[in-house]
């Protein structure tokens, strides 16, 4: 019986909160698949005990080991990939194998199987573009072939051009989303994610490392509303061969990310500003300003993202606080104003992602 629901890299940042609001909306079984290289039984510890969860440990690229869950499910959100610029740079082989190879694997299950994928795709894709901003028809640049940092872009960018294959020639059910920075509790800073990384520095009293100059803006999405988002997509059959933006719209420099960083965790940290080439390489190259045209994502589901970034920034603080042991428990007294949310949040997810205002 195909009554399940399939999340490859469902013990992922992503995936693990697609996992809590699934809990939620449905009964069927859900299976999560993870090779558990980037993600962490920690993410999904709170979901062991339910029986509608199953968690399978396998590589997305390997046939033989997933095959078996599409025999079970109707839908697969496809997540699984090699994220992160850091893990990019380092491991450039293991980052296209992955990002093509498993995509391609699971398109040509799902083509067998039936299945309705969800293809998690990247706003990296809109590249060195600086038109913003950037609607899904926008103009995708992508820099040499000798600077690997692309190769994530271009790997996903060959993912959607596959998917919509299958889709045209086989008329297969899918849906592509390109998340742009997407941010919230149980994201981990170590394959690069700034945020993450910010706040855990500015926990330790350690400097926040800006790479670059800092003037670069970015728009930072919460994850609860993010999964929501692709949720409610998979449910109307009019996104179905669809391509959507999903993010904020609150635009932010990352020296500005540094500030709020610091007044919400009340640090007393500096700020220190390191060349992108000491970090990853000669010829980094990175992009000025991500800026997402939502209009498309709006029209189909009538809300946009609302949650404010110092309120993601609180919560993720509070997280760190009750999750990471290497943290001595730094806290100053709370100066006034901020709202604290204290709530042990794997155990208890958040109701808020559905306390969405429809605007
Ligand atoms: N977080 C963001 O800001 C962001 C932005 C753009 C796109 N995305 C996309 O969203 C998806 C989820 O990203 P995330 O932020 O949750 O990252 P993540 O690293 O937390 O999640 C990826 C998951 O995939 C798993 N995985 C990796 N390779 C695998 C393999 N070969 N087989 C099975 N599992 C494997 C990892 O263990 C991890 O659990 C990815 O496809 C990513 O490209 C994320």
């Amino acid at each position: 019986m195909n009554n399940g629901i399939l999340i490859t890299g469902g013990a992922g940042f992503i995936g693990s909160h697609l996992v809590d609001i699934l809990l939620k909306r449905t009964k069927e079984p859900i299976y999560i698949f993870d090779n558990f290289s980037t993600g962490n039984q920690r993410n999904i510890q709170h979901a062991f005990s339910s029986s509608q969860v199953q968690i399978i440990q396998g590589n997305v690229c390997d046939r033989n080991s997933i095959e078996p869950l599409f025999e079970k499910c109707h839908t697969v959100y496809h997540l699984a990939a090699a994220v992160g610029v850091k893990l990019i740079i380092e491991k450039p082989v293991a980052t296209i194998e992955t990002n093509v190879s498993g995509t391609e694997t699971v398109l040509q299950l799902a083509k067998k199987y039936k299945t309705k994928v969800l293809l998690a795709s990247t706003s990296e894709v809109y590249g060195k573009n600086t038109k913003i901003p950037f609607h899904e028809e926008s103009d995708l640049v992508m820099g040499p072939t000798i600077r690997n940092r692309w190769s994530y872009a271009c790997s996903k960018a060959i993912d959607e051009f596959l998917a919509l294959a299958y889709h045209h020639e086989f008329g297969l059910p899918i849906v592509i989303v390109r998340f742009f920075n997407t941010v919230g509790p149980r994201q981990t800073g170590h394959y690069g994610m700034v945020l993450p990384r910010f706040i855990r520095q500015a926990m330790n009293e350690e400097p926040l490392t800006i790479y670059g100059d800092g003037t670069q803006t970015r728009c930072f999405g919460y994850v609860k509303e993010a999964v929501t988002a692709i949720y409610e997509l998979m449910q109307k059959p009019s996104a179905l061969g669809e391509i959507f933006n999903i993010g904020s719209q609150e635009q932010v420099s990352i020296n500005q990310l540094a500030k709020l960083v610091k007044e919400v965790t009340q640090s007393s940290s500096n700020v220190e500003y390191i060349p992108y080439e000491k970090v990853y390489g000669p010829h980094f190259e990175d992009m000025k300003d991500r800026y997402p045209d939502t209009s498309k994502l709006f029209r189909f589901l009538g809300w946009r993202f609302s949650i404010k970034l110092d309120e993601i920034i609180q919560e993720s603080f509070e997280f760190e606080k009750t999750h990471n042991s290497s943290f001595m428990g730094k806290t100053r007294p709370q100066r006034g104003g901020r709202r604290r949310r204290t709530e042990s949040y794997a155990e208890e997810p958040d109701e808020r992602e559905r306390s969405i205002p429809h605007n």
